[in-house]
């Protein structure tokens, strides 16, 4: 390792392997100041982000852990705190964006999205606490922890109910967690995009031709004119981690083109 590799601060995102998660992890390594530690269920999808990130190196790590097998979580961030010199930072942004109402909503499909979008959040925030609190570094340089929500948490989606549910308690999390951690140094905030240009939408259109007039259409709705692309939320998120955003916590913070004003 570098002398200069050796101050990075290291950065675990999940869902580092494809969209919002991606997007982050580009514009933290842009600022020279981090080291960035991706963590996903697909492992092509990870060797892919990392390879456009420059390769694997001191200043960019993966791990494959399907967050719905929780007895991986713990361990695996006991692996990344040893092997990347601690962390800094967790974003916890994978999440899974399944359609259905109150009929449609099957037991499966409501587990699955609270294993992901809430279980597992907090799950790795208790592993990743127990970390920051072993490390004499949290108490200088402080920890954080960001929750990437969604505006559907503030006012709920047509027809997504366990997500919207899901991220409504994540919202909740974010505030609760940061009364209690706010007097070991760590802040804990949460983003709440609204419609973003990203792999999540495409499952829910039958071609480009359709998913591209959804865009279109919700877009031009939104006072800002148009849906917002990956990097306008890793902008957001890169400012909770910086060292200017420490005398902030417990925020929900929407970036949604103004979509919540309608
Ligand atoms: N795009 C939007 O319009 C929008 C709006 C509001 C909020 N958000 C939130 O933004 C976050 C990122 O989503 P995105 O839009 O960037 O979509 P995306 O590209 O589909 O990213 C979702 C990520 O979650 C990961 N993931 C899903 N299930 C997982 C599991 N069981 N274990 C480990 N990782 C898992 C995926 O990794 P694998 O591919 O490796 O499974 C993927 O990288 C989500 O929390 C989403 O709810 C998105």
């Amino acid at each position: 390792m570098t002398g200069k590799n050796r101050e990075l601060k290291t950065v675990l995102i999940t869902g580092g392997g494809s969209g919002i998660g991606f997007e982050s992890a580009k514009l933290l390594r842009e600022t020279g100041l981090y080291r960035v530690v991706l963590l996903g269920k697909e492992r092509g999808k990870l060797e892919e982000a990392a390879e456009q990130l420059g390769g694997i190196s001191d200043a960019v790590g993966f791990y494959v852990c399907d967050l719905r097998e929780t007895s991986q979580i713990r361990p695996t961030v006991e692996k990344i705190a040893v092997n990347h010199q601690g962390i800094y930072a967790l974003v916890n942004n994978a999440g899974v964006y399944p359609f259905g109402g109150v009929a449609t909503t099957t037991e499966q499909s409501w587990d699955e999205t609270f294993a992901v979008n809430l279980k597992a959040p907090f799950l790795l925030i208790q592993a990743v606490v127990a970390a920051m609190k072993k490390d004499p570094r949290t108490a200088k340089h402080g920890g954080r922890i960001v929750n990437v929500s969604s505006t559907a948490g503030i006012l709920p989606n047509h027809f997504t109910l366990a997500y919207s549910v899901s991220k409504a308690a994540l919202n909740h999390l974010t505030r609760t967690l940061a009364k209690e951690l706010g007097p070991d140094n760590i802040t804990v905030n949460c983003i709440c995009p609204g419609i973003v240009r990203t792999g999540m939408h495409e499952a829910h259109h039958r071609n480009t031709t359709e998913l591209e007039e959804f865009y279109t259409k919700r877009g031009s709705a939104f006072p800002l004119g148009r849906v917002g692309e990956p990097r306008d939320i890793a902008g957001a998120i890169r400012f909770f981690i910086s060292e200017e955003a420490s005398w902030v916590t417990g925020d929900v913070f929407v970036a949604d083109g103004g979509r919540l004003l309608l």
